[in-house]
């Protein structure tokens, strides 16, 4: 080898080297030393803040385990690379965040590392969470430090190789954490300033309702809440794009979001439910008010479509009643009619609702009017909102699709889903999730 060729590869070795001491500096982060003793305390005033900081969002919805204490972590959460556990958030020292420091809190929740220098998944919506402004912070610090703690260990989260590398999560972040602050619009009013801070900070909306990429990250720009997946749920475009029979309005959405049903769109159903119960309904309702102004200045520009339904619609056109077998028919009529009737009869239970409003019907796919179907609604956003019967064990695979058909073609006056039956299969077999 020449004298030229060894300094050439010495050359390499040592970019190289220095590229890998800059990756592990990067990456490598340092444990936060633990403090001991509550932190000092805060005043009434910071810890109503804090509280609606965590209603807004819904930590105890994923930091729950069903019957468990809550935020003392536990719930398993399936996610398309594995099953992750949330962890104890209770300010317990040893199994909780008791002995984090506000820095070592604020690090998480702004870059996804734990106290000690862990990585921390997505799945964590710390990817939101870090727009919160540093007062909101510190009171979602000093709430959560002043709340009961609790002594439990929840399961270890353990995903398939290479996915077990947390330090991986590094590149992660560097292509897809954006912790440019929100910019507030000059031209828009407070409320919807405050809406836009709320939905995309706390709220972590576009969580569920944006599309993600192959790595699992929200896709930007256009496809801000322009729908996305939770949990096996559709959870509908929320932009111009919205798939509602009728376009979205500040008042609708303020009664959706506050109540978890209106006439003109239904009920918050599936995922959604906990976000209206833990959530919107609890915090300040100036707060739900600044979201749906922001929501609706989104959905402004939505057509509802000339191939929709509109509300002066009053019954399904001759035509479309001929597809229908007689069958599917009956079997909604004596199944689903007695609550789901149109006309001025009182409501059987809860809500009465005009089916035909659903944006279930309205979707690309069936997946969530066949989970309505198949599951009912076991746990709605409100007690007021009513309660349905799953159908899972008394109706079978042909007898729910032609339900699903049913609603889809006559009371929303759509095209057959061409997958129905394959849907309807997949979902009873799932395993039953409760
Ligand atoms: C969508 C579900 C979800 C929501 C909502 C959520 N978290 Fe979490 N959180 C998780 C999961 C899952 C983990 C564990 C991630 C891991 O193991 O990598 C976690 C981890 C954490 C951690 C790190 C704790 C540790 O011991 O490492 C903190 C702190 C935390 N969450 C605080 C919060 C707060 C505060 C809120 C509400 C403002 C919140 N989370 C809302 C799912 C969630
Ligand atoms: C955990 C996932 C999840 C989160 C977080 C979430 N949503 Fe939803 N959302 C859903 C699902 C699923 C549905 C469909 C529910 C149904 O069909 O009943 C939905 C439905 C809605 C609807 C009704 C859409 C329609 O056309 O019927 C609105 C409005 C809405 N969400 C607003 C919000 C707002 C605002 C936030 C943030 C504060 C939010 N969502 C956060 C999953 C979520
Ligand atoms: C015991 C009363 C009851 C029966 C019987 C019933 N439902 Fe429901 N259903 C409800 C309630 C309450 C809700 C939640 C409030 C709402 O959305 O109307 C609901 C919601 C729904 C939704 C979601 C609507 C939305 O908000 O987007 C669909 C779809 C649905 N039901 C279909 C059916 C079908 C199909 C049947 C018959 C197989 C049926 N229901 C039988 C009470 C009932």
């Amino acid at each position: 080898m020449t004298a030229r060729h060894h300094k050439t590869w010495i050359g390499i070795l040592i970019a190289l080297l220095v590229v890998m001491l800059a990756l592990f500096a990067y990456v490598w982060q340092p444990e936060i030393d633990p403090v001991e003793g509550p932190p000092a305390s805060a005043g009434e005033e910071q810890l109503l803040r804090g509280r609606n900081v965590a209603a807004t969002g819904n930590c105890v919805v994923c930091h729950t385990a069903p019957g468990g204490a809550p935020n003392a972590g536990g719930l398993a959460m399936k996610t398309p690379f594995g099953t992750v556990y949330s962890t104890n958030i209770t300010p317990h020292p040893e199994t909780g965040i008791g002995s984090w420091s506000f820095e070592a809190f604020d690090r998480s929740m702004r870059r996804g590392i734990a106290r000690d220098g862990t990585y921390l998944y997505p799945a964590f919506p710390y990817t939101h969470f870090t727009h919160l402004t540093a007062q909101d912070m510190e009171a979602l610090y000093a709430y959560l430090m002043s709340t009961e703690p609790v002594n439990s260990v929840p399961p270890e989260t353990k995903l398939p190789f290479p996915l077990n590398i947390r330090p991986l999560m590094a590149g992660w972040n560097l292509l897809f954490l954006d912790r440019d602050p929100i910019e507030p619009a000059a031209e828009k009013s407070d409320d919807w300033n405050r809406g836009l801070y709320l939905t995309r900070a706390a709220g972590h909306c576009a969580a569920c309702h944006s599309p993600r990429n192959a790595l699992g990250a929200e896709k930007k720009g256009d496809n801000f809440l322009a729908g996305g997946e939770a949990q096996g749920w559709i959870a509908p475009a929320l932009n111009e794009d919205a798939p509602a029979p009728v376009p979205w309005s500040e008042k609708a959405l303020f009664d959706y979001l506050r109540h978890g049903f209106v006439d003109s769109h239904g009920a918050a159903g599936g995922p959604m439910a906990p976000v209206v119960r833990e959530g919107t309904s609890r915090i300040p309702e100036s707060d739900t008010r600044a979201m749906a102004v922001y929501l609706a200045s989104l959905a402004a520009n939505q057509d509802a479509g000339s191939t929709r339904s509109t509300s002066d619609q009053t019954g399904p056109a001759q035509s479309v009643l001929a597809q229908v077998s007689t069958a599917d028919a009956r079997l909604f009529a004596s199944a689903c009619l007695g609550c789901h009737h149109a006309g001025d009869g009182p409501a059987v239970f809860g809500e009465r609702f005009e089916l035909r409003f659903s944006t279930s019907l309205y979707l690309d796919d069936p997946d969530n009017a066949v989970r309505y179907v198949l599951d009912g609604v076991q746990e709605p956003a409100s007690s007021s909102v009513g309660y349905m019967p799953g159908f899972r064990h008394s109706l079978n695979d042909h007898q729910v699709s032609g339900v699903v058909n049913y609603m889809r073609t006559v009371l929303a006056g759509q095209d057959e889903w061409s997958d129905l039956a394959d849907v309807v299969s997949r979902i009873r077999n799932e395993a039953a999730g409760d």
